[in-house]
């Protein structure tokens, strides 16, 4: 028994050494599938090594938000918003996908696939903020002119001689 003990201990950790790499290849294989139609990131390479990041990337992003909101320690980094701004790049037609898009989205890419749920973007931008302001300019321009039509269609009402 005392020699059987620890030999099975070790058949236990490499079955769960095995069954961690199945799982591990499984979530990057399908990501392969999957990223077809996520545009390239911009830069030559990731803060971090890529490969290392592929399979680690959630502690970076996890770390780094415990460091700022809870150790108050403030470095760009890791922040989201620098993960947004490179891997977050407009399609051929110019178009930015949100985290809802996880065709092109390329953190959702990979969430759908590997079932993956996170609130982050709830709060956090889901695209570059330029876009973002963009976007939000473009919406009040149209409010405006919609108002307009509006503002017209009350004085066409108003002007119109009543028979
Ligand atoms: C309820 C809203 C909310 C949700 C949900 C949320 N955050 Fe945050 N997060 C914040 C706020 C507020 C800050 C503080 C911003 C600051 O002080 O600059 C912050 C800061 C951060 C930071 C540090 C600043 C930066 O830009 O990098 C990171 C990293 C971060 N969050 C990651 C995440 C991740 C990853 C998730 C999902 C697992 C998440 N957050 C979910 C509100 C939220
Ligand atoms: C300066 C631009 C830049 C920033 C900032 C950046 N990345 Fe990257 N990232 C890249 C590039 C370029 C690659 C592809 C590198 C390669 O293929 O060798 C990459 C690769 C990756 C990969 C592997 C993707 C795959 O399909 O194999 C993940 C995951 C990733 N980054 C997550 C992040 C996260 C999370 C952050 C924020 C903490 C971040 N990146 C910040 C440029 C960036
Ligand atoms: C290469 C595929 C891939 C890409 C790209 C990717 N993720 Fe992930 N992500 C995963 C997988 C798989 C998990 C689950 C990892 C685990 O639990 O071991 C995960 C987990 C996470 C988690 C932790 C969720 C939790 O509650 O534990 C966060 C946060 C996260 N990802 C954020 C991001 C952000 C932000 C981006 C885009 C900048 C991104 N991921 C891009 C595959 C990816």
């Amino acid at each position: 028994m005392r020699i059987l003990l620890p030999k099975l201990a070790v058949i236990k950790h490499s079955l769960a050494l095995i069954l961690v790499l199945i799982l591990g290849m499984s979530s990057v294989y399908a990501v392969d599938e999957h990223a077809i139609n996520v545009p390239a990131p911009k830069g030559e390479e990731c803060v971090e090594d890529a490969k290392w990041m592929r399979v680690n990337h959630f502690k970076t992003v996890l770390n780094h938000r415990d460091d700022t909101v809870i150790r108050g320690i403030r470095t760009t980094k890791h922040s989201l918003k620098n993960c947004i701004d490179c891997h977050i790049t407009p399609n051929e037609t110019g178009d930015y996908a949100r985290y809802s898009n996880s065709e092109e989205h390329f953190c959702a890419s990979c969430h759908t696939t590997a079932a993956v749920t996170i609130d982050c973007f709830s709060c956090h931008a889901d695209r570059p903020e330029h876009v973002i302001r963009a976007a939000r300019q473009q919406s009040q321009l149209e409010a405006l002119k919609e108002n307009s039509v509006h503002v017209s269609a009350t004085e066409l009402i108003l002007n119109t001689p009543q028979p």
